[in-house]
């Protein structure tokens, strides 16, 4: 049975926080700050309310309710998946133990480091997006971005449960550092590069839905197979909430690749600039930047800590469980990135310090999908044009090709010949303010964007006109 979340409370959990008033008290003090930072880092765009899926249980009966509601009153909750009382740790030296109710000791600071890295990419991108709704292509677009919004506000209070209730004086002081560092900030900036760049318009966002919070579903799915068991759970309920997030990323994209098709095919140009709709050659500019930086995210090719934590059995492999080895990997090798003898090549490594790029190779293949199902719709419209993944070398700060440069189609470079080239790979200025110049807000009910087609139905069985945002 799913324990009901406890609706009488300040803070909507099935953790059964009441239990413990130290932990409720933590929590009840950390709330205000939230908010604050909520008010100040959160969309900025007026609103009255918001038709928002608010999380309110665990149970298969139905997870989510779905109503108008005030951005600031959203119930922001802590939900675990319900507990396997069986549950075994599946892969690494304790394969077999049972999973862990509490911290152990030894991996106490691995665990915190992990849990607040995770964190800090939630609020971050709150930050990113901050401004996106002052443009959107309609109120269905809105709509999914404060979706969005709301819902990575719930992944901090997912990680901060877990500082607050495992990890003591210093799992509270990393929960203030949560909400003090912030995107792009100078002094305290997020952790990780990709955390800092903004999101200046939809295309963007779609592209950073797509990408970057995709690496976040994969990362999401190491710590779901952590041997700590609330880190676990947490995580596997924070999934369901992702699946959402990249729909809005794989459909947006759909929605910019169809319009443009639309109008390429029937004006019978490529140049659909002066046309309203978007470039492919943009789109394709815009998904080389995003997938490259959020390859990035992955970290190096090959990594102790990430061989350590898996020995540890903190942090597993995707789909650990579907895997057909012995979930110790000491024995075994993998072929990774490398440069070798200053050429774009591979190298064979073992397998436990190779797990970086055991989970990029994941990640890599399911953004193949996105990229074929764009494909497919140029093909639709009869259009010979193909969008492309860009090979891994390709514009990377992070790893083995950090120090060199190549083409998209993986050819190494000469950093003179990448300056004279790079414009026709990444966004320019001007490309970026072409698409700027297209971000005209449609507040209208029913309405929508020139750049964009509309959805093919709307969010829970209501149509697209339906008044999903009101302004105030
Ligand atoms: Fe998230
Ligand atoms: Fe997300």
């Amino acid at each position: 049975m799913a324990t009901a979340a406890d609706y009488a409370e300040k803070i909507p959990n099935n953790v059964g926080l009441h239990e413990d008033r130290r932990l409720q008290r933590a929590l009840e003090s950390w709330q205000p700050n939230f908010l604050s930072w909520w008010e100040s880092m959160g969309p900025a765009l007026p609103t009255e309310d918001v038709y928002l899926r608010t999380a309110v249980n665990v149970g298969r009966e139905g997870w989510a309710h779905f109503g108008h509601v005030a951005m600031k009153d959203y119930r922001w909750g802590i939900f675990l998946a319900e507990r396997d009382r069986e549950r075994r740790i599946a892969f690494g030296e304790h394969k077999g133990e049972p999973a862990w109710q509490q911290v152990p000791g030894e991996y106490r600071a691995d665990l915190q480091r992990l849990i607040v890295i995770q964190g800090d990419t939630e609020p971050a991108s709150v930050e990113q997006q901050r401004n996106l709704g002052a443009t959107a292509p309609s109120l269905y677009d809105l709509r999914n971005l404060f979706q969005v919004n709301v819902e990575e506000g719930r992944h901090l209070w997912a990680m901060v449960y877990l500082l607050h209730a495992y990890f003591g004086r210093e799992g509270r002081e990393e929960a203030e550092q949560l909400l003090h560092r912030n995107s792009g900030s100078p002094d305290a900036p997020r952790i990780l590069g990709a955390f800092n760049e903004e999101t200046p318009d939809w295309l963007s966002f779609f592209m950073f839905t797509y990408f970057t919070d995709r690496d976040g579903k994969y990362q999401l799915g190491t710590l779901k197979e952590s041997g700590f068991d609330p880190l676990s759970r947490t995580c596997e309920f924070m999934l369901k909430e992702e699946a959402h997030h990249m729909f809005v990323g794989t459909t947006g994209i759909d929605r910019v690749v169809q319009r443009t098709a639309q109008v390429m095919a029937e004006r019978n140009t490529d140049d659909v600039a002066a046309h309203g709709a978007i470039p492919l050659a943009i789109v394709q500019k815009y998904l080389n930047f995003h997938y490259s930086v959020s390859l990035d995210l992955f970290g190096s090719e090959t990594s102790t800590n990430a061989a350590n934590y898996y020995t540890a059995g903190i942090k597993g492999r995707w789909m650990e469980e579907r895997r057909k080895d012995d979930h110790k990997l000491t024995d075994d090798s993998i072929m990774v990135d490398a440069l070798t003898d200053g050429e774009i090549g591979q190298t064979e490594v073992p397998a436990l310090t190779g797990l970086n790029t055991d989970l990029r190779r994941e990640y890599i293949s399911d953004c193949q999908s996105g990229v074929a199902r764009w494909n497919r719709i140029l093909a639709g419209a009869g259009l010979p044009q193909r969008l492309a993944l860009p090979h891994t070398a390709f514009n990377r700060r992070v790893g083995a090709f950090a120090g060199i440069e190549a083409s998209p189609a993986g050819e190494l470079l000469t950093s003179g010949e990448w300056n004279q080239r790079k414009d026709a790979w990444l966004p320019t200025e001007v490309d970026k303010t072409f698409v700027r110049s297209l971000m005209q807000p449609v507040h209208e009910r029913g309405k929508i964007a020139a750049w964009i087609a509309p959805p093919r139905q709307g969010i829970n069985g209501k149509p697209f006109g339906y008044e999903y945002v009101h302004l105030s």
